[in-house]
């Protein structure tokens, strides 16, 4: 939560901008829903690496708050893709001990896929392992405008003193208020941008932005960016033989 937090050898917390599944289909000709669709089979293989890897959180960034700017397919799609995995896998969430949380502006979403989002959430309550959080309808000042917003309609209540304000109160009105900020931030599809992910979590976090398309992004590749990372935090500790 702060830059002079004690970090762990590997990171605890992995955020995954998921990026390049329309670049991977139209390589192979078809539309772009094809490539989301091999981007979803993709999310349980690394959702299931999580454990043997250390990692006890994992956030991946499904939708934006930009991405309705996409054809009427493509998000008609999207959302039908993302309706049908929650319903696929809430089961094996529960047999796997996956927690499953949603960060982002519900209120937009239609309300078949809202209520399977609270339903996964709700049915995942006790799970203790893995902590996925899926990024749906989500944007970095989209999040801090709302928290804002909230944050606001305390001091006007009197619940909140202005003058307390300081860097530990706004990220009580995130929505990712129950997680540990990120220690590992990557990006596939060899962008080298943010896109509006996790603005406020990700200040100390590291960063790889790696060329590979994310339905190509195996396990392996996973447990080889987790331990770069392991690497990187020993040489930082000053501890080189
Ligand atoms: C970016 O690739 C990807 C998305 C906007 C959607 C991410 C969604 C998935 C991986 C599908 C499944 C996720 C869940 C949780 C079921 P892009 O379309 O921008 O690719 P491009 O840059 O090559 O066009």
């Amino acid at each position: 939560m702060s830059s002079d937090k004690t970090r762990r050898d590997g990171p605890r917390h992995v955020a995954i901008i998921m990026d390049g599944n329309g670049r991977w289909a139209q390589a192979r000709g078809g539309p772009r829903l094809f490539g989301h669709h091999a981007g979803a089979r993709r999310v349980r293989e690394i959702v299931e690496a999580c454990p043997e890897n250390g990692v006890d959180y994992l956030t991946i960034f499904a939708f934006s708050t930009e991405n309705w700017k996409r054809t009427q397919i493509e998000v008609a799609g999207l959302m039908s893709l993302f309706r049908r995995y929650i319903l696929k896998e809430m089961q094996d969430f529960v047999r796997q001990n996956v927690r499953v949380r949603f960060i982002g502006d519900r209120v937009k979403l239609d309300k078949k896929l809202s209520g399977l989002m609270d339903e996964a959430e709700e049915l995942t309550a006790q799970c203790t392992g893995t902590n996925l959080t899926i990024a749906l309808n989500y944007g970095g000042r989209d999040e801090v405008a709302r928290a804002t917003q909230r944050l606001a309609r305390d001091v006007a209540s009197g619940r909140l003193d202005p003058e307390k304000v300081d860097e530990e109160t706004l990220p009580r009105y995130l929505d990712t208020h129950v997680l540990p900020d990120p220690d590992l931030v990557i990006r596939t599809s060899g962008e080298a941008r943010i896109s509006n992910f996790l603005l406020w979590q990700s200040a100390y976090a590291e960063y790889e932005f790696i060329e590979t398309l994310w339905p190509d992004f195996t396990a392996a590749e996973f447990h080889d960016l987790v331990s770069a990372y392991a690497g990187r935090e020993r040489r930082y500790g000053g501890v080189k033989a």
